[in-house]
C-alpha cells in the first residue's frame, strides 16, 4: 500500500482527481464508485473537469435496502446528484435495494461485476474499518451480499437522515473479494474521525476484524489522507 499525506483537503482532492484522470488515460474503462461524505468533494471536482466517462461503466459499492432509487438518501440518488447528472457513464450499475429476492439480487450483481472486471475502485473507510458495507468480521472471500448494518455505521450515517430511525438496517454490498479483484484501488481517509481507524489499518495484521486490512495484500493500493499518521 502506498500512502500519500496532504496538508490540505484541497491538495488531497486535486491529487485524487489526477489519479482518476491518469487511470482513464491509461485505459481504465470500468470504475467502482463509492458514496459518503468523503466522496462529495471529489465528485464536485470531477464535475468541473473535462473528463469524459461516456465510454465507461460504473459499479457502485453498495446500496441501502428499502429505499426507492429516487429517495434522497438512496445511493442511486446520491450518484445522480453528485456525479452522473454532469458526468454520465455508458452504463451505471448499483444493487437494487428494492429487490424482492435479496439472494437473487446479490447473485445478479456479482455476476455483472464478474462479467466486466473493475479497472479502478474508489473506497472510503468507516470508523470501524469497513469498506463498502463490509462490516468487521466479514469473510475476506465474500462476494456481493446482503448485510445487517452495525449500529455504529447507522449512527455515523444518521447525519444524512432526519433521525436515526430512518436509517435502513440492511444494505447490499460488494464483497471483499469483489473489491479485491479491482486492478487498482484508491482509498481516501479524510478528517479526524478517520485517524484512529487509519492508524489501526496501518499497524494491524491482515485480520477480518478490520476489513480494510485486507488491502495490504493487494498489489496496487493508494491511500490518500490529510492525517499525519505513521506508517509501520
Ligand atoms: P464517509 O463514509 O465518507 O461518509 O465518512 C465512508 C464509509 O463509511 O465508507
Amino acid at each position: 500500500m502506498k500512502i500519500e499525506r496532504f496538508d490540505s483537503k484541497e491538495e488531497l482532492y486535486a491529487r485524487a482527481v489526477a489519479i482518476m484522470v491518469e487511470a482513464k488515460h491509461n485505459g481504465a474503462t470500468t470504475f467502482g464508485l463509492a458514496t459518503g461524505g468523503t466522496m462529495e468533494p471529489l465528485y464536485a471536482k470531477i464535475c468541473k473537469t473535462d473528463i469524459d466517462f461516456s465510454n465507461c461503466i460504473s459499479f457502485n459499492l453498495d446500496e441501502y435496502v428499502g429505499l426507492q432509487a429516487n429517495h434522497e438518501q438512496s445511493y442511486a440518488y446520491y450518484m445522480h446528484k453528485h456525479l452522473f447528472h454532469e458526468k454520465p457513464f455508458l452504463a451505471s450499475y448499483l444493487p437494487n435495494g428494492l429487490a424482492a429476492d435479496p439472494l437473487e439480487e446479490a447473485a445478479r450483481y456479482e455476476a455483472l461485476l464478474q462479467q466486466h472486471s473493475l479497472d479502478f475502485q474508489l473506497l472510503g473507510i468507516g470508523q470501524n474499518g469497513h469498506i463498502g458495507f463490509n462490516e468487521p468480521g466479514t469473510a475476506f472471500d465474500s462476494l456481493t451480499h446482503l448485510v445487517t448494518l452495525e449500529e455504529s455505521t447507522r449512527q455515523a450515517n444518521a447525519r444524512f437522515f432526519s433521525s436515526i430511525d430512518e436509517v435502513p438496517t440492511q444494505a447490499f454490498t460488494m464483497g471483499i473479494q469483489s473489491i479485491m479483484r479491482a486492478k487498482c484501488i484508491l482509498l481516501m481517509a479524510v478528517g479526524e474521525t478517520k485517524r484512529e481507524v487509519l492508524e489501526r489499518v496501518l499497524a494491524s495484521d491482515y485480520t477480518e476484524n478490520i476489513p480494510a486490512s485486507v488491502l495490504s495484500k493487494h498489489p496496487n493500493v493508494m491511500i490518500l489522507t490529510d492525517l499525519q499518521v505513521e506508517e509501520n
